[in-house]
């Protein structure tokens, strides 16, 4: 048995360590990073077994050496598991910057707590393989002269086991034999010949270790050990397993239809806009979560249709077209083809991707009107609007600029000033222009048409009540406070040119507003895709739709409000959606993804980075903003990458393969199964109903998760039955072997068939190496063989390949942004006015210093103004003079102007949705607390006004 390693490798310790311990004789070799028999993968040390049998992980290295008691192992893993996935890529994260970061706190207090309590990690009071992993990772913090002092004086426990366990002789021996030299500099010699895991699997808490992540806690008991396989399901699997055949999927079929008896599913996207490059979280919230949803009904062989296609009417498409000198035609022409090519890239599997600017759409969206109006669901109100008479047309909010009658900024835009924020209406602009061709406009009266919510209340509410179960939290209470808060009509047309004209006499120089307009698209674009369009729409008892609508959180209004009304005011019977799935934002490292700044990774960079499609889609939806936000960080993919993809799936599937190829001549062999193999695929089988509960909820992230731990079982199984040691043993030995590998080649299938929906690609992929034919199978819940014995493999290949942090330095700079750099520039040569910076710089002071605080800075000033009213009334009584009082008058109407504004300033539905979040919990602590209700109904009266302010909020966005 022999150890590679590089020099002052400090890694290698506990292997050597655990030799010690075990009495077992290990070599020692030294060689160099760059040593190119360990540069697939590169990682040291390396365990070398035999010269067939390498070890790569030092802790199953550690494991391999002095084994634990079996009745330990739940808790050893749970240590090997934290150092390796938190503890040390934590450390590595230091290098070169600071050891007192959060992060790596959080991981030293738990293990200070863990400390304080016991002797040693494992509460049986003696030292296990565990200690000697997680000791040999802390070595270079607790040793380095420079960094070790802060921890010794904060983690005092740490410290105490720490040098405990250095006076033991075998550590001694260790240390002896190979001198790694002391401090941080060992973190480097890892981090140079190594790959760093996964980070943020499962939170650390100081309390309760769990020993599984969430993803497999429904098969496992509330300590996480994996719940024993019952006689039920062990019989189960066995049948299965020797008796169903794996179902086929039924050939493909043009147009997909719904049919009578069957499950027909009708998925959409949310039309993107034509106007942009759609970004990485626009993507995961609407055309990539739809897709694998999509891709998983297909699996499940129901008939599913998947349409999309880009948004394409609005002020938006005008506002570019000036921008880029172009036509609103040929704006929409040009981004059509960028976002058709993103999505293509992205393998984005719609049956039709269509757009809003077609005939069909016109002829749909005016007999829609038409109907509507029929109906009597319509009336017309005046509205005043700018008129510009030197371009002849009417000017749409954002096309007008100039001074704000509150702050008398003299660059305020016709919707807001960007100096004090204010929502203004165009017409009370002082001093307007046109900004096109900046004549002065004029005010004139334009009638309008408004769609009348409140006739179709009732309905809605009904409708909603009874199917909102099936739609994504956020979606349910947003859905539910625009129904609590009662529908108002609606303008549903507008003075523009580019949308669809109102078909009525007296208003043809009008448009339908692009929110009336846009989601008759999902419709329209079916109509594109086949005539027989109306059988996915309308209502048919023996031809069930399921429709699934997925769109990012500021759609559902429309969705769940707008769209349903005009299909219910179109008085037929439509398919409403039944499953609204919405997610919430995905930001970008630590900010917010940003066009204009050039911040964050926009759908037509991410081929230009090198990674594979696949890995992004992986990446991006295990971290889907399913129910709070969440982040695309580069160094989180990467670990994933290297982790989970790499380390977790890719080896188990390859090592299955490799074995297939090497000892069994390509050909799966024989599987004599044992109950221990029939125990793996219980295991396994639960992982399967778990993903597929997941996906039927469209629980997209989840899915991920259980497609992980069913490779973690399988490259657990290996790891624990040893094939490599039996292949070389007696007949019957081989034999076993054979049984390992053949039930690890159906794994490997069984893998594949789950990862369809997320990484076609790949699949691919695999599946050529497993020579199988291209439809591959059916999902059902059933364990099947679906490789027999006989079956020749392809190529093992492996699939995927290591992201080096390099690349990650690299990818995090050059999508950092713009921002600083042109700051800086704008900031050096001039003091002028450049518009961008000081615009943006303004609003951001005036969103920091006012919005925020505005509550507080509310009642301050209160307190203020009837502090000042009280000295002025004192002044005035004990008869000083005008010119002495005069001036704190002029203060006192200062302030009130201030208020008023203040109290006029409307915060973003975002820092509202904050703030109902903090003051919901201020409530329900105090309710907890058990205080009497007068201590919390004041603070319940908060919460009320907050979420009134919230709505019209969201309203006042969708005007
Ligand atoms: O938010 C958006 O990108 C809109 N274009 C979504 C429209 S969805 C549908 F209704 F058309
Ligand atoms: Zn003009």
């Amino acid at each position: 048995m022999k150890l590679f390693t590089n020099l002052g490798n400090s890694s290698s310790l506990k292997v050597l360590i655990a030799a010690k311990f075990a009495g077992k004789n290990v070599d020692l070799e030294v060689v160099k990073v760059d040593d190119e028999r360990f540069q697939k993968p590169r990682r040291l040390p390396v365990f070398e077994v035999d010269t067939h049998e390498h070890i790569f992980s030092t802790n199953a290295t550690c494991n391999f050496l002095l084994p634990c008691k079996p009745e330990l192992s739940a808790d050893v893993n749970f240590w090997f598991d934290w150092e390796a996935v938190q503890l040390q890529p934590t450390l590595v994260r230091c290098i070169g910057s600071k050891f007192d970061n959060q992060q790596l706190m959080k991981l030293f207090s738990v293990l200070d707590g863990i400390l304080e309590k016991q002797s040693y990690l494992v509460k049986d009071n003696s030292l296990t393989v565990c200690d000697i992993s997680v000791w040999s990772t802390v070595y270079p913090v607790l040793t380095d002269a420079k960094i070790s002092g802060s921890f010794i004086s904060k983690y005092k426990n740490v410290n105490d086991w720490f040098q405990r366990l250095m006076e033991l002789p075998h550590f001694k021996d260790a240390l002896s034999v190979f001198n790694v030299g002391e401090g941080v500099s060992c973190l480097q010699s890892i981090a140079s010949a190594g790959w760093f895991p996964s980070i943020t699997v499962q939170e650390v808490s100081e309390k309760s270790p769990t020993h599984q992540s969430s993803a497999t806690s429904l098969t496992s008991d509330v300590s996480g050990n994996i719940k024993p396989a019952t006689d039920a399901e062990l019989k189960e699997v066995k049948e299965s397993w020797n008796r169903n055949v794996p179902i086929k999927p039924k050939p493909a079929v043009s147009p997909v239809l719904p049919v009578a008896g069957e499950r027909n599913v009708l998925v959409t996207s949310a039309l993107p806009y034509v106007n942009n490059v759609p970004h990485l979280g626009n993507i995961i919230g609407c055309v990539l979560s739809a897709d694998v949803f999509a891709r998983y009904c297909r699996l499940r062989n129901w008939n599913t249709l998947y349409i999309s296609g880009t948004d394409e009417y609005g002020t938006a498409t005008e506002t570019k077209a000036l921008e880029e000198g172009l036509t609103p035609k040929q704006i929409c022409d040009k981004y059509y083809e960028i976002h058709k090519a993103i999505y293509e890239w992205f393998n984005i599997q719609f049956d039709h991707f269509g757009r809003t600017t077609t005939p069909q759409q016109t002829e749909l969206v005016q007999e829609f009107f038409n109907v509507i109006h029929k109906n009597g669901y319509t009336s017309t109100q005046k509205v005043e609007q700018l008129l510009c008479e030197n371009c002849d047309r009417f000017l749409a909010d954002r096309f007008v600029e100039g001074t704000c009658p509150k702050c008398s900024y003299d660059d305020a835009r016709g919707d807001q000033c960007d100096g004090c924020g204010h929502l203004i209406n165009a017409t009370e602009l002082i001093k307007p222009k046109c900004k096109v061709c900046q004549s002065t406009p004029v005010i004139r009266m334009s009638e309008h048409f408004f769609i009348e919510l409140p006739k179709v209340e009732k309905e809605v509410e009904s409708w909603f009540s009874e199917i909102c179960e099936g739609w994504s939290y956020n979606a349910q209470v947003i859905c539910k406070s625009w129904l609590k808060e009662g529908l108002k009509s609606r303008c549903i047309t507008r003075d523009l040119k580019w949308g669809i004209p109102v078909p009525l006499p007296g208003f043809e120089q009008k448009v339908f507003y692009v929110w009336f307009d846009a989601p008759i698209g999902y419709l329209s674009m079916t109509k594109c895709y086949t005539d027989n369009w109306r059988s996915w729409w309308e209502y048919d008892e023996q031809k069930q739709v399921n429709l699934y609508q997925f769109m990012a959180k500021d759609n559902v209004p429309f969705h769940s409000i707008m769209f349903p009304s005009s299909l219910i005011a179109a008085g037929k019977k439509y398919n409403m959606v039944k499953h609204l799935m919405a997610t919430e934002y995905l930001n970008y490292e630590d900010g917010k993804f940003s066009k204009s700044r050039g911040i964050g990774v926009f759908g037509t960079d991410a081929k230009e980075t090198g990674i594979p499609s696949d890995v992004f889609r992986f990446y991006l939806l295990f971290v889907r903003p399913e129910s709070q936000d969440s982040s695309f960080s580069w160094i989180d993919l990467a670990t994933k990458n290297n982790s989970e993809l790499l380390n977790n799936l890719g080896n188990f599937i390859n090592r299955a393969l490799v074995f297939v190829e090497k000892f069994f001549d390509s050909i799966v062999p024989e599987m004599k199964m044992t109950q221990d193999d029939y125990t793996l695929l219980v295991y396994i089988k639960r992982e399967v109903s778990e993903y597929m509960n997941s996906l039927d909820r469209g629980k997209l992230r989840d899915g991920i998760r259980h497609i992980l731990s069913v490779s973690r079982h399988g490259n657990q199984y290996m790891q624990s039955t040893k094939p490599w040691f039996l292949v070389k043993g007696s007949q019957e030995d081989k034999e076993r072997a054979g049984t390992i590998v053949g039930l690890c080649c159906n794994i490997s299938c069984l893998l594949t068939i789950m990862l369809k929906p997320y990484m076609p690609q790949t699949v691919e992929i695999i599946r050529q190496q497993l020579n199988l034919a291209s439809e591959l199978y059916v999902l059902t819940n059933d364990i099947t063989m679906f490789i027999k014995p006989g079956h020749k493999i392809g190529k093992p290949v492996p699939l995927f390949t290591k992201i080096e942090q390099s690349l990650v330095d690299d990818l995090k700079k050059r999508f950092a942004g713009k921002q600083q750099e042109s700051d800086a520039k704008n900031n050096k040569g001039s003091k002028s006015k450049s518009k961008n910076t000081t615009s943006s710089q303004k609003k951001q002071s005036t969103v920091l210093n006012v919005v925020p605080s505005n509550d507080l800075c509310i009642a301050k000033l209160e307190e203020a103004i009837a502090k000042q009213g009280n000295l002025i009334r004192e002044m005035k009584a004990s008869g000083q003079t005008k010119s002495e009082w005069q001036p704190h008058v002029n203060v006192l109407l200062d302030m009130k102007k201030q208020l008023e504004e203040m109290k006029a300033s409307v915060p973003s539905v975002s820092e509202l949705e904050d703030k109902i979040a903090k003051q919901g919990d201020i409530v329900r602590q105090l309710k907890a607390s058990g205080v009497p209700r007068s201590e919390w109904q004041p603070q319940v009266n908060i919460l009320l006004n907050l979420k009134k302010q919230l709505v019209d909020a969201q309203q006042a966005k969708y005007d």
